[in-house]
């Protein structure tokens, strides 16, 4: 494949370099530390037989179009795929990837953390300790809620949903699940199947799974947010516009619920400024999948997937509409 290049949009773990190196494509690797504007994408692509790319490229219609007809694959370093136009690409004959499984595990440890985080008010705390402000223990200091034996509800049970209700196995938790269809292995978890509105109002810690599109965006609405127990946490480990971030903010200022942990936003790298000013909600930089180990799986499978399509072999993580 010695005639065959390849163009990685942003930084990407040595593994996955190896990989396109070691099967003989030439690669060429943004030099930028910044994702790569909406033109200076279009200028590129098209030079190139494959593309390396992150959730943080728009492979839309225009990318597309100056992509063909030499690029025959777009991989996508990550499981989400609401950054790819499917539709455009199958028209163009543009194969697209993106890498499930490999990052299950760890992506559901950090949906995990967050919601420990979040009950526990540890950003909260730590900021106290870190400023010098605090002054001893006080038995009415830093009150959570409680996690064990409390009742989860995962939004979406796919993959991370059923690994995150299989973590609350360990907190003797009650899980129930919404999803379009009844899920097998979550259930076999002893999950019980409700509505979105049950789920809602009776869970102490709502968890969201769904992928983001047309359906799931703003799934979680001011009307469905003021359904919520006072005392419950929200988690969104998935995509920012899954929840209405701006109902969110004013129900959080009320104390309307207990807090929330995110970890994902509608319009990365904002986060919404009312967010920031608020004690209860704990906010991370969208790291659900980072550990070196499933990053530096990602990279590989990407570039797996690249090397079987310039090959004219089927590659492991097709995504279709
Ligand atoms: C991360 O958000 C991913 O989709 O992999």
């Amino acid at each position: 494949m010695s005639s065959l290049s390849v163009y990685v949009t942003r930084a990407i773990p040595e593994a996955g370099i190896a990989a396109l190196v070691g099967a003989g494509v030439r690669v060429r690797l943004n030099p930028l530390a910044r994702s790569l504007r909406p033109e200076e994408l279009r200028e590129e692509v098209g030079r190139y037989d494959g593309v390396v790319c992150h959730l943080t490229d728009r492979i839309d219609e225009t990318v597309l179009t100056a992509a063909a007809p030499r690029c025959k694959v777009f991989a996508n370093c990550a499981v989400g795929t609401d950054n790819f136009d499917v539709a455009a690409a199958a028209q163009l004959g543009i194969t697209l990837t993106n890498t499930p499984d490999v990052l299950t595990e760890a992506t559901a440890d950090l949906a995990w953390a967050l919601l420990m985080a979040t009950a526990r008010r540890l950003g909260e705390a730590e900021r106290v300790v870190r400023a010098g402000a605090w002054r001893g223990w006080g038995m009415l200091d830093f009150l959570g809620v409680d996690i064990h034996g409390k009742t989860l509800g995962i939004v979406g049970a796919g993959r991370i949903g059923t690994a995150v209700a299989r973590r609350a196995g360990g907190f003797s938790m009650k899980v129930l699940y919404c999803d379009r269809e009844p899920m097998a292995e979550i259930e076999a978890l002893g999950a019980r199947r409700v509505g979105l509105v049950e789920l809602l109002e009776t869970s102490d810690f709502v968890s969201l799974h769904t992928p983001l599109t047309e359906e799931t965006r703003h799934l979680l609405d001011e009307n469905g947010m003021r359904r919520m127990k006072r005392e419950a946490v929200l988690i969104n480990t998935a995509r920012g516009a899954v929840v209405d971030q701006t109902a969110l903010a004013e129900v959080l200022r009320e104390g309307r619920i207990a807090g929330a942990g995110f970890d994902v936003y509608e319009n990365e790298p904002l986060v919404p400024p009312d967010f920031l000013a608020l004690e209860n909600v704990v906010l991370l930089p969208h790291i659900g999948s980072a550990t070196l180990a499933t990053r530096s799986r990602m990279a590989e499978i990407a570039a797996e997937n690249v090397i079987a399509v310039l090959r004219g072999e089927p590659p492991m993580n097709v995504v279709t509409e």
